[in-house]
């Protein structure tokens, strides 16, 4: 039985109220006192003709009889707070834990309908920043969180692989690139000479007339111009891969901006048939006046295209090749005025699906205590983020003896470092709401006690391990009697169980908002809760068996809500540490 479900079917006919509407509204209250879920009646108050707390009262006895799970009902403040039988709510929430697994939380609630995921999406031959970073954790996780509650999912990379920019890389590279730099590290050699083109041609300002040249012979098709670039796109590729690889992110698409090049003037004459493309200075575009936004150029005055021509042609394609049900673009919020013009001149043009465009911004990135060693400048490359933190790691495992190993072989430590370090980097971006900037701190990130990644990961060890001594002993804890579980109900054990319970309606209300650190929050709770039940209960040595078993139970169906956490951001699970 889901209760909450059951308390939404129970307040449809006497609320008047849509399901979802009701779904909306429940809400878990932050102190047990309160109840285990709490539902307002102040939106009543107008349909009803009468004072919230009496509609409270009134509501309160009318349920009471129907809903046989419920302990109790108060109504208080104009709030009908419900209290559900501890026993079964601990028992029926573990057996359910159980059953699901790493799934915990799961739902069909999205069958059928797809979620595109535009993220990462970095620029061909520029080095792989900590922003493209914050992007690519975000996304990845809300891919997961989407596809845990049902929907399908599609991972775009959204390549920037065209421009004028490689109009002067191809310049660049027939005067002063080095095949063998380039073979080696790409990304090192092509934004040498980049930056090689711009001072050189303050002396020279031919460069530039023979940048935009090659570009146009480029974006022709020319056969020399196309292999430089498509030896440019193919390199960087492969070394933003490695990032990639060791974040465990996979992509469904590629197809990036030099995609969207040749399906522009359809687009162009789409508009034009709308009347809606105006010449301004030579430029094409679009006006958005009456959205309060500035214009949207389509096309250069040369005829070239730009950065938003080929998201309007994207947004197209996007449409006959997977009919989304939300095309969500995870990118920076300084971008946030481009995609309400792509999103703008769609409206326009009478684009239906353009209200399930969306931009998921984020926030900047800032280092606290900073001093890494950068290869470019000041640019912080996320490879080099990754490899400090598993130092970083490394150093504190070797050096705290609370979890250190002597037995345990070199490659394993360094194994469960990876793990730990990246993890490290993924739970920072996730940690806060999205908008919010991050400052990074190796202190908080590693800390071992607070709310961060190896204190999580510590914990859910620590589940295992005491999973690990049952097994050994040859208990079966995975099929408790249902009725031994029912001997669970102090205040740890209801208190596990309901974040337990508590998992589907924050994964689900994690993804309406497309904000992962709800599930960051969740994570942290039953990781702080369970270390506490850990401190006050001996498991393993208590006297009943039965009760021992019960508690088996819990520790396994807790260690399952952790994993199931941590894989929705994108972190994996150690099993010993
Ligand atoms: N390449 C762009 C950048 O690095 C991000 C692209 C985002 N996606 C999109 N469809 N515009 O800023």
């Amino acid at each position: 039985m889901n209760f909450r479900q059951s308390i939404i079917e129970g307040l449809v006919p006497l609320t008047q109220f849509p399901a979802t509407k009701i779904a909306d509204l429940l809400e878990i209250p932050p102190q047990s006192q309160l109840g285990d879920y709490a539902f307002p009646c102040f939106l009543l108050a107008k349909t009803l003709r009468k004072a919230p707390p009496v509609i409270a009262s009134e509501l309160a006895s009318q349920l009471g009889q129907s809903l046989d799970f419920i302990d109790r009902i108060e109504a208080v403040n104009g709030y009908l707070n419900f209290f559900i039988k501890r026993q079964l709510l601990v028992s029926q929430s573990i057996q359910e834990a159980l059953r699901q697994g790493d799934h915990l939380g799961s739902s069909t609630l999205g069958a059928g309908q797809t979620v595109l995921l535009d993220f990462s999406s970095p620029n061909i031959a520029k080095p792989f920043h900590v922003g493209h970073a914050f992007t690519t954790i975000l996304g990845n996780s809300l891919s997961k969180i989407y596809r845990h509650i049902g929907y399908q999912t599609v991972r775009i990379n959204h390549l920037g692989d065209y421009g004028t920019q490689f109009g002067k890389l191809i310049v660049a590279f027939r005067l002063w690139g080095d095949a063998t730099a380039l073979d080696i590290h790409p990304i090192q050699e092509l934004l040498r000479i980049y930056v090689k083109f711009h001072d050189e041609a303050k002396e020279n300002p031919d460069l530039e007339a023979e940048a935009r040249e090659q570009f146009r012979l480029l974006e022709s098709g020319l056969p020399d111009q196309v292999a430089l670039w498509q030896k440019f796109r193919d390199l960087s590729l492969k070394e933003f891969d490695i990032v990639y690889k060791r974040l465990g992110v996979e992509f469904d698409s590629y197809a990036g901006e030099s995609f969207y090049s040749d399906k522009i003037p359809a687009i162009v004459e789409w508009l034009n048939e709308k009347h809606l493309i105006e010449d301004s200075e030579g430029a094409q575009v679009v006006r958005l006046d009456e959205q309060k936004l500035p214009p949207c150029i389509i096309l250069k005055s040369d005829g070239s295209t730009i950065y938003a021509s080929r998201d309007i042609a994207a947004v197209i394609y996007r449409q006959q090749t997977y009919n989304f049900a939300k095309n969500i673009y995870v990118v920076g919020t300084p971008q946030a005025l481009h995609f309400k013009q792509v999103f703008g001149v769609l409206e326009k043009a009478g684009f239906e699906k353009a209200k399930d465009c969306l931009h998921v911004g984020f926030g900047l990135v800032k280092f606290a205590d900073r001093k890494l060693s950068t290869r470019s400048g000041d640019v912080i490359l996320l490879e080099d983020l990754l490899s400090e933190s598993v130092d970083k790691t490394l150093e504190i495992i070797r050096s705290n003896a609370a979890i250190r190993h002597p037995d345990m072989p070199e490659a394993d430590m360094l194994a469960i470092a990876e793990k730990i370090g990246i993890g490290s980097v993924i739970f920072t971006f996730l940690k806060n709401g999205r908008e919010r900037d991050i400052v990074f701190s190796w202190e908080e990130m590693l800390d071992f006690e607070g709310d961060s990644a190896p204190y999580v990961m510590y914990t859910y060890a620590r589940a295992r391990s005491i999973l690990r001594k049952a097994d050994q002993e040859g208990i079966d804890y995975l099929h408790v009697d249902p009725a031994k579980l029912r001997l669970l109900g102090s205040d740890d054990e209801f208190a596990l169980a309901k974040l337990l319970e508590s998992f589907s309606q924050v994964i689900e209300k994690a993804a309406s908002v497309n904000e992962p650190f709800m599930v960051v929050r969740l994570v942290c709770n039953l990781a702080r809760t369970f270390n506490k039940y850990y401190h006050h209960e001996s498991i393993m040595k208590t006297q009943a068996v039965d009760l021992r078993d019960a508690r088996l139970a819990l520790v396994a169906a807790c260690s399952s809500g952790i994993k199931a956490a941590l894989n929705l951001l994108g972190i994996d699970a150690v099993e010993r540490m």
